[in-house]
Order: C-alpha cells, then sequence, then structure tokens
C-alpha cells in the first residue's frame, strides 16, 4: 500500500475545491476558474473501456441536457491518457445500444490524469481499493468553488444517477429557498423549515397554520414546497 502523504489527502465537505489545469477530450481547463458562477460535478472513474464505467458514462450523457438546464457542468476524469479517453467514448457512440441508449455523444470534459495528480488531490485514490485506478468519486461544487457533497462508491458498483440528481437539486433547493430537505426528498415533497436557536418562534408557529407549517415537534417543522416553484427557481 502507497504511504506518500499525497495520496492521502481528502477533500472535504466545506473545503474549497481545490485548483488545478488539466488536458481534456474538450482541450485544456482550469479547474474550477473556467465554470465560474456554475455549479460543478467532478466525477472520477476506474478506466475507460470497462463496462460498469461505460453504463455510467451513457447514463451522464442521457442526462447531460439536465445538468445543463440545472447550471451544472460535468467534468470526469480517470488515470487514462487522451487517446484512451477518445477512442473510447467514440466506441460507446459507435457501438454501445444499452437500456435505449444510443449513438450516445459525451460533450463534457474528460480529464486525462496518468500522473494521478489530480486523482490524488481529490482523494480519488483508495489503495485498499485500488492503487492503480481511481475510485468512484463524485464531488458536487458551488458556484462558490465549495465542495458541497462527497460520494465514493468502490469499482464493482455503479453510480445511482437518481441520487447524484436528487442531491444537486437538494443542495439548490436549500440554498434557493433557506430550507433543509428530509429524507428521501424529491422536488414537491414538504422541506424542513430551520428551527435551530429558535425553538420559542417553533412553538408560536406550531399553533399556526401560517405558510402551511405542519410542526410534529418543536425541533421538527415542515411546509410545503411545490415542484412547479422548486423547478422555475433551478431550471435556466
Ligand atoms: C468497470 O467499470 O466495469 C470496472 C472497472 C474497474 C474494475 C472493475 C470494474
Amino acid at each position: 500500500m502507497e504511504t506518500n502523504n499525497t495520496i492521502n489527502v481528502m477533500p472535504r465537505i466545506g473545503d474549497n475545491a481545490p485548483a488545478f489545469t488539466a488536458k481534456t477530450t474538450q482541450g485544456e481547463i482550469n479547474f474550477p476558474t473556467d465554470y465560474k458562477g456554475m455549479w460543478k460535478i467532478l466525477f472520477s472513474h476506474p478506466a475507460d473501456f470497462t463496462p460498469v464505467c461505460t453504463s455510467e458514462f451513457m447514463s451522464f450523457g442521457k442526462l447531460a441536457d439536465e445538468f445543463k438546464k440545472l447550471n451544472t457542468q460535468l467534468v470526469g476524469l480517470s488515470v487514462d491518457g487522451l487517446y484512451s479517453h477518445i477512442a473510447w467514448l467514440r466506441t460507446i457512440k459507435e457501438k454501445i445500444d444499452w437500456k435505449g441508449m444510443k449513438n450516445m455523444e459525451i460533450q463534457f470534459p474528460l480529464i486525462e490524469d496518468i500522473t494521478m495528480n489530480v486523482a490524488k488531490m481529490y482523494g480519488m485514490i483508495q489503495p485498499g481499493e485500488s492503487t492503480t485506478s481511481a475510485v468512484r468519486a463524485v464531488f458536487f461544487i458551488d458556484p462558490q468553488d465549495k465542495i458541497r457533497t462527497i460520494m465514493y462508491y468502490p469499482l464493482s458498483l455503479g453510480r445511482n444517477f437518481d441520487e447524484i440528481l436528487r442531491v444537486l437539486k437538494g443542495l439548490q433547493t436549500a440554498d434557493n429557498f433557506g430550507v433543509a430537505l428530509p429524507a428521501d426528498w424529491h422536488p414537491g415533497e414538504e422541506v424542513i423549515v430551520p428551527t435551530a436557536g429558535s425553538c420559542g418562534v417553533a412553538k408560536e408557529r406550531m399553533q399556526s397554520s401560517e405558510d402551511e407549517m405542519h410542526c410534529y415537534d418543536w425541533f421538527f417543522c415542515t411546509k410545503k414546497l411545490s415542484k412547479e416553484d422548486v423547478e422555475k427557481k433551478l431550471y435556466k
């Protein structure tokens, strides 16, 4: 197992996204600066020309318009080289027909990271899983370039794209409406009204129907937030 310190760096929620420049399938990028004012999803996959990764890329490709409407830039990464990336993406477009997805053109940048510089910077190399490839990491980075959510999946399990979208919409909804979201929340479902430090206020609210608020107890109050209102705010 590698003990080099740089391999053990794990960015945390609330940290500024580490900056880097890199070669990608869409030219050189300066991350996160090139995507000012946008949300970013920086994700890694273990290797080109592998089946789980192919299914994931097709899923990202299928949702590309949805991410665009949510003002979100996708950036992929693996420790493969640029020519491998280009050949793999071409194969996906020309040959793979999976679950009704075909002719899938991946238009977001895919970073070549043979040196593992970026992968190490983002804690994507997890030696217990693999010393030679990145795990399936997903970093959700907000328009202020802060890391807001991190997911790590092992090599053998493809990510859940409903959850990736749900997390993105949840973070954007929390920011736009000043609310928190309960377990399994989806747009259109009740949201949590923050009550921290305002027990008195919450108690008062328990007796009122203001904002159609419902309190289960003094520390747990929810209100309605329609799917329409969420979508009006989130979609560009
Ligand atoms: C895959 O994407 O299928 C895969 C990649 C690396 C290890 C195992 C599976």
